[in-house]
């Protein structure tokens, strides 16, 4: 495989470093320098001391409450971590904390008129809150919730698009003690029903419908129809963001507008404990059925709080966009909680990126001044369609840094966005996370770290990370293993809700419940420098996006054509991965079974995870005990040398490869 290395980005730089490509199994070496910081940048940074790493290796404690201590709280925790409960780990035992006050009230003497959130309507409308604004629209809707019957510890799901009611809305649930369940909006009716009825939600937040590449997409139908098969929510509040017609139930149903009007723009914040809940993000794993993920209040809001700071650099004039959506942890973590407990302002945008034209983001970038960027790889390969000559004509010189998380970022997509839209003048912090540990674990601290395109480089100060083997053992040198946390940290996640046998068995079991398993295979060069491969389970990032091929298997064996399928994750230029769909079925009406699949999976889970590429075949690749080896199928459409020792039908595979092409999309029928 040849790697498109433009050497004119290494200028400045001094060594040469070595690392792996895998292909074939073979490896290429490819020679590579070494990206250092630029000047103007590190001169400014948060954090320039080296010193940091060497620091928090004789003190990660004192690391981790250096910055606790720089929030607010009602009374200091007696104990800074509690690991009597392992794999149940507590952190700011007994400290007493709110979120909501730390996210608004605290800035309210230094900061009241500066924007807090700054939001862009995909057809260009605007609106900037300051942060008086916020804590306004945040403490009505506080009262408002507590008037219609939300107490404390109750679950409140947010089904927004990206608006600033969303923030509000998750901010006042932070207020009152509630626990949000934000829900991405691109899921279906059926998997926010899922979600509701797991968390036993009480409230929905929603809204009449928003904006789509020009299209209206109407939210409150898709509520409707979740509610018709979960009794348990007992309110509605709808914000009218487009005005369109829609049904609202008596006594369920309300108005935003009408629930806010006339409270009082004052509500004490709830005293929360430092482990009491903060939110449930549900997220795919390796089983069929979501997961909700629990954070906690103190730890999580320490461990963001402290991240922005560092990794995302972010400072008082800072206009901050992460384009991350609500529902999403970066949107929890990166939009919300991060940049507004530093005081930040942060950017908003509802729309698609490319939307009305390839070059709508640089638009934003210029229109605000936007300095920091974080994004997905998806969004940044989005970003090439729009020309270089076009990319020219807009102002980018407010950015500084650059960021990127959500899947591995190929070197070449790195260097593009480090030149042509940071002008070399920005570092790119690669940060590798997961929903499950709450904020940044791995990353450069964008004014310390050399970088490597393509490697998301050290851990952060305060982390114990390592490469292990099956048996425990770390890894060597370019050798690939199981990427796992041997310390726990503080935002780390405390359960999964109602499901503490799945907590232990799929994160604390593997290597005993002192090290926490990702899921993810990496390996290091021989600098110490970390590059993440993916997923080695059955988890797929699809625009960064986590999906279980084990549940997309799960919705299309409910239909009854499907005798049996294997949902594999096959690369795909923009997005990283899209689905394939391999399935045996009854009868041969091949095309409408195609468009049934299809179906299913968009009213099951969302359009995001439409099958691209579906195959019908007699049979699937075996082992003597007739399980299906799935490995066999993604390792032929990956461009994998396929093991087919294991198989015991090794025909159908060479059958299957007759009938397509690797880099295949559509429906096929394998003879
Ligand atoms: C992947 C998103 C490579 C990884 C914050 C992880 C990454 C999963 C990176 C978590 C990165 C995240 N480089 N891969 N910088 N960041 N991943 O829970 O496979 O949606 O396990 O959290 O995304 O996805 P999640």
């Amino acid at each position: 495989m040849y790697l498109a290395v433009d050497t004119a980005v290494f200028q400045k730089s001094a060594e040469i470093h070595k690392f792996l490509m895998f292909k074939n199994k073979q490896c290429l070496v490819v020679s590579m320098r070494v990206i250092y910081p630029p000047e103007d940048f590190v001169k400014k940074a948060n954090v320039r001391d080296p010193a940091i790493y060497s620091r928090t290796a004789e003190d990660w404690k004192g690391f981790w409450e250096d910055f606790a201590r720089e929030l607010h709280w009602y009374e200091p925790w007696d104990v800074f971590l509690d690991e009597s409960k392992a794999p149940y780990y507590r952190f700011f035992v007994n400290g007493k904390i709110n979120v909501a006050y730390n996210c608004i009230d605290r800035h309210l003497e230094g900061k009241r008129t500066k924007a807090a959130v700054i939001w862009e309507g995909e057809d260009g409308a605007q609106r900037v809150l300051t942060y008086q604004d916020l804590y306004r629209e945040v403490c009505r809707l506080s009262n408002a919730l507590k008037e219609l019957g939300v107490e404390k510890g109750d679950r409140v799901a947010i089904f927004m698009p990206n608006v600033p009611e969303t923030i509000i809305a998750m901010l006042a649930c932070a207020r009152i003690g509630a626990v949000h369940v934000v829900v991405f909006e691109g899921f279906s009716a059926r998997a926010l029903a899922f979600r509701l009825k797991d968390s036993h939600a009480n409230f929905i937040i929603t809204c009449d419908g928003y904006y789509r590449r020009g299209e209206i997409h109407r939210l409150k139908d898709k509520v409707d129809e979740a509610l018709k098969g979960y009794q348990g929510v007992k309110r509605v509040i709808v914000v009218k963001r487009l005005g369109i017609e829609i049904s609202m139930l008596p006594d369920r149903d309300f108005w935003w507008d009408n629930v806010v009007k006339g409270q009082k723009a004052r509500c004490e914040p709830e005293i929360m404990d430092a482990n009491d809940p903060l939110f449930i993000m549900y997220t795919s794993g390796a089983i069929a059925e979501p997961k909700g993920v629990v954070h906690s209040t103190g730890g999580f809001l320490v461990h963001v709080y402290a991240t922005t700071k560092m990794v995302l650099d972010l400072k008082d004039n800072d206009v901050f966009w992460c384009t991350a959506e609500p529902g999403w942890i970066t949107g929890h973590s990166y939009v919300v909680y991060g940049p507004l407990s530093n005081g930040g302002t942060v950017l908003i945008y509802e729309g698609a990126p490319d939307y009305p034209h390839p070059c709508r983001v640089y638009e934003i970038i210029e229109k605000y001044g936007v300095s920091v960027f974080y994004t997905v790889p998806t969004l940044i390969r989005m970003l090439s369609a729009c020309k270089d000559e076009e990319i020219e004509k807009y102002d980018l010189s407010s950015l500084r840094l650059l960021g990127s998380v959500g899947e591995p970022i190929e070197p070449d997509t790195w260097l593009w966005f480090y030149r042509k839209v940071g002008k070399e003048r920005c570092p790119i912090v690669d940060t590798w996370w997961q929903t499950e540990t709450g904020g940044h674990v791995i990353s450069p601290l964008p004014a310390l770290t050399p970088m490597k395109p393509g490697s998301v480089t050290k851990p952060l100060p305060g982390f114990l990370v390592d490469i292990v083997d099956d048996g425990g053992k770390p890894t060597k040198p370019f050798q690939i293993g199981n990427l796992v946390i041997k310390r726990p940290f503080p935002g780390i996640f405390l359960n999964l809700h109602a499901d503490p046998r799945h907590y232990v068995k799929l994160y604390w079991s593997r290597y005993g419940k002192k090290v926490y398993y990702t899921g993810d295979a990496a390996y290091r060069d021989d600098d110490g420098y970390i590059w993440v491969i993916g997923r080695v389970d059955d988890v797929l990032n699809i625009s960064g996006h986590r999906v279980s091929t084990v549940e997309v298997e799960h919705v299309i064996m409910e239909l009854d054509e499907v005798k049996e399928c294997a949902v594999i994750g096959i690369p795909d230029r923009v997005r990283g991965f899209a689905i394939g769909v391999f399935a045996i079925i009854r009868g041969e009406n091949y095309e409408e079974v195609a468009k049934t699949i299809q179906e299913k999976v968009k009213e099951s889970i969302g359009s995001f995870a439409k099958p691209s590429l579906i195959v019908f075949t007699p049979d699937l690749p075996r082992t003597e005990g007739r399980k299906v080896v799935k490995r066999a199928l993604s390792e032929f459409m990956n461009g994998r040398d396929v093991e087919i020792s294991t198989l015991t039908n090794p025909e159908i595979l060479r059958k299957i490869k007759e009938t397509i092409k690797r880099d295949s999309r559509g429906v096929y029928v394998v003879k």
